[in-house]
């Protein structure tokens, strides 16, 4: 019998994850971390969280044949050192954090650092079965949650993952320390209607929530929508949650601004649109965004809420902005 490289790669990944899961048990600094960050054994077990120890061949003890097997670099789970390409192992020291695909397989892996140490997570590289644009964090775990509650709650990191499931909130996902791409929308909109941003309060969470914006558009009408959180500067949703409460981050939801409200809310602030300088400039900003929008009745209201915002006609904006479909009076 001959099995695919693939799947080869998935059983390494498979059995280190195990692995890691049964060392943090073993690790009461590791355990101490998980609790003083709030969560529960429940919920570790849940994410099937673990502890890669601080040695260089620990996955020894997962394969007979580690210095031998290639395959483990190419599961991005080993590394050939430079000076005397003797193989060792790319987590260690590390609370390990498995990233799994739709169908629940083991793809890679997220490690954090339990003291303060650089870089913070380490990530798997791009593999064969891993890839970081198009993967999301949590969302084999989430997805009866989103379908009950009717909406996925996306962040930027491991830790809001599962600390919103810790506080009630198994509906979120993350992206892989990456951008928001129109692969990852795509993806999240199989599942649900509604898509809810939640990314942190500093200027490099706004940053996201507008790439978000821009990953959005071509994907949203009158029945796919996407919604946005602005935390306080101080916050992301692990540490908003944990002081506020779930009431409190439910009222974030309750109360998130929608696609078009943030569009509207970024030209009036960007743009002085009383002045024909400011109007006609916001027309040039807006022209590639509302380009990528499908024609919909959701267009056609987006264009009138712009038009009223520049002081100009529906249909003069239609035509500025180059639509086929002119938006009547
Ligand atoms: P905690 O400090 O554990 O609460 O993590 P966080 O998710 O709040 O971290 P932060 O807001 O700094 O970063 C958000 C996400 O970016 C993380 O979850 C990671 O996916 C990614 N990230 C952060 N730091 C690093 C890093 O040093 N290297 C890489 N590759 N990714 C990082
Ligand atoms: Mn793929
Ligand atoms: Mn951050
Ligand atoms: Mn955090
Ligand atoms: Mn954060």
């Amino acid at each position: 019998e001959v099995r695919s490289e693939r799947d080869q790669i998935v059983e390494l990944l498979t059995r280190s994850a195990n692995y890691y899961k049964a060392q943090l048990k073993q690790s009461p600094r590791a355990v101490q971390y998980l609790k003083n960050r709030g969560l529960t054994g429940q919920i570790a077990a849940r994410y099937g969280l673990g502890y890669a120890p601080d040695n260089y061949q620990n996955l020894e003890s997962v394969v007979d044949d580690y210095a031998s097997n290639a395959l483990l670099d190419t599961a991005g789970l080993t590394k050939l050192s430079e000076q005397n390409s003797r193989r060792y192992d790319r987590f260690r020291d590390r609370v390990m954090f498995p990233i799994r695909n739709a169908k629940g397989q083991v793809i890679g892996f997220g490690g954090r650092v339990i003291e303060k140490a650089e870089p913070k997570y380490l990530n798997s590289p791009e593999t064969p079965v891993f890839h970081k644009g198009h993967e999301v964090y949590g969302l084999f775990e989430a997805r009866q949650a989103i379908h009950k509650k009717g909406y996925v709650l996306i962040t930027e990191g491991y830790m809001d993952v599962v600390a919103l499931a810790q506080w009630g909130f198994e509906n979120a996902v993350a992206t892989l320390g990456t951008a928001v791409t129109p692969d990852h929308v795509q993806k999240l909109f199989k599942q649900t209607d509604r898509l809810v941003f939640a990314f942190d309060g500093d200027g490099a969470g706004q940053k996201a929530a507008w790439r978000a914006l821009q990953a959005c558009l071509s994907h949203v009408n009158e029945v796919k929508r996407a919604d946005f959180i602005f935390l306080p500067t101080e916050h992301d949703p692990d540490s908003y949650v944990r002081t506020e409460g779930p009431d409190g981050f439910e009222a974030l939801v309750a109360k998130a601004l929608s696609l078009s409200d943030y569009l509207l809310r970024q030209v009036g602030s960007q743009f002085q649109v009383q002045q024909v300088e400011g109007s006609s400039a916001a027309v040039a900003f807006l022209k590639p965004l509302v380009a990528q929008v499908q024609p919909s009745v959701f267009r056609s209201a987006l264009v009138r809420s712009l038009a009223d915002l520049l002081g100009m006609t529906p249909v003069e904006l239609s035509s500025h902005l180059g639509l086929k479909r002119p938006v009547g009076e």
